[in-house]
């Protein structure tokens, strides 16, 4: 019996040779049936050799166990030295990225970060930017009304308004938001992103207009860049210039609207016009990444296109 053991090559050869010893109709079950009835010698002999196999089979068993644990260390071997997949790191939208870069710029100006609502009224939008209703200069901007009179809003100078409301003159802000126009090319989306600047206080003039525009400019593309402003018309702003900066290739590409504020939307934020005075700029920060990231098609910055991202070097 007990080389019998020893001899078991298997789990489950060991497991019958354990019913045929232990189970209810095993040999030594049937001993042990008996021993009631033996010598105390004899059972002493009994007792013993019950000891003896289980703790055998039991010695058995670990050993069984432990080979095929082995086995299985062998074949189920992991290789560390494998290459892995390729991580796939996310990274932030060109947009996103270029928004972060011009706010840390006008923050350094001193400029605080303002945000507004973008389903406007019409105060906000046009009336208290000098826009009253029949001002022709609503139609510059084709804008989405919704059927209660308020509408989608056409540009962050809503948000200018509704910081001078709160906070009166002097005041330095900047503010940041989508803006909804319906217009669709290559370089118009009808939902883009403006960045709106406003500074007020006594002795502001169009020279810090100038210098501002300029160290924005040449701090966000890395470099010199050249300006220059041309006349233009914005109901709320007086004069009104817009904006233009020297590219690379010598040409003069548009940048965004600015001038002085009018007095008018001075007066409808209850700041007096006679004792403070500023300027306000505006223009398209997706032009900016544009320019900045050498994009050419500006509907892509929304379709959400992996690839397109990762072609662009994102
Ligand atoms: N709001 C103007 C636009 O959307 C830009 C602008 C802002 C012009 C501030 C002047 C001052 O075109």
């Amino acid at each position: 019996m007990k080389d019998k053991i020893k001899n078991v090559q298997s789990l489950e050869e060991l497991q019958s040779l354990y019913a045929e010893t232990f189970g209810k109709n095993g040999t030594m079950t049937a001993k042990l049936k008996t021993v009631a009835t033996l010598s105390n010698e004899e059972r002493a002999v009994v007792n013993a050799e019950n000891t003896e196999l289980r703790q055998l089979f039991k010695d058995k068993q670990i050993e069984l166990e432990n080979a095929a644990l082995n086995a299985k260390l062998a074949t189920e071997f992991v290789d560390v030295s494998l290459d892995t997949q390729p991580e796939n790191r996310g990274t932030l939208h060109p947009l996103t990225q270029s928004l972060k870069e011009l706010s840390a710029i006008l923050e350094s100006f001193g400029f605080t970060l303002w945000t507004g609502p973008e389903i406007e009224d019409d105060w906000h939008n046009f009336t208290a930017l000098n826009t009253p209703e029949y001002h022709p200069a609503r139609d510059m901007q084709d804008s989405f009304f919704m059927e209660n009179g308020n509408v989608m809003r056409t540009q962050t100078s809503s948000i200018q308004i509704r910081a001078m409301e709160k906070t009166g003159a002097p005041i330095k802000m900047f503010a940041v938001g989508s803006t909804y126009r319906k217009e669709m090319d290559a370089t118009h989306a009808p939902m883009f992103h403006q960045i709106e600047g406003l500074y007020i206080d006594k002795n502001v003039t169009m020279s810090d207009l100038i210098a501002t525009l300029r160290a924005m400019l040449s701090r966000f593309f890395e470099r010199d860049i050249e300006i220059r402003i041309r006349p233009s018309y914005f109901p709320f702003t007086e004069p009104s210039v817009e904006f233009d900066m020297k590219w690379d290739d010598g040409k003069w590409l548009e940048m965004g609207g600015a001038g002085m504020v009018h007095p008018n939307v001075l007066k409808n934020c209850n700041i007096n016009p006679d004792e403070y005075q500023g300027f306000a700029f505006g223009f398209g920060w997706d032009r900016m990444a544009m320019l900045k990231y050498d994009l050419n098609d500006l509907r892509k910055f929304y379709d959400g296109d992996i690839r397109w991202l990762k072609n662009s070097g994102f």
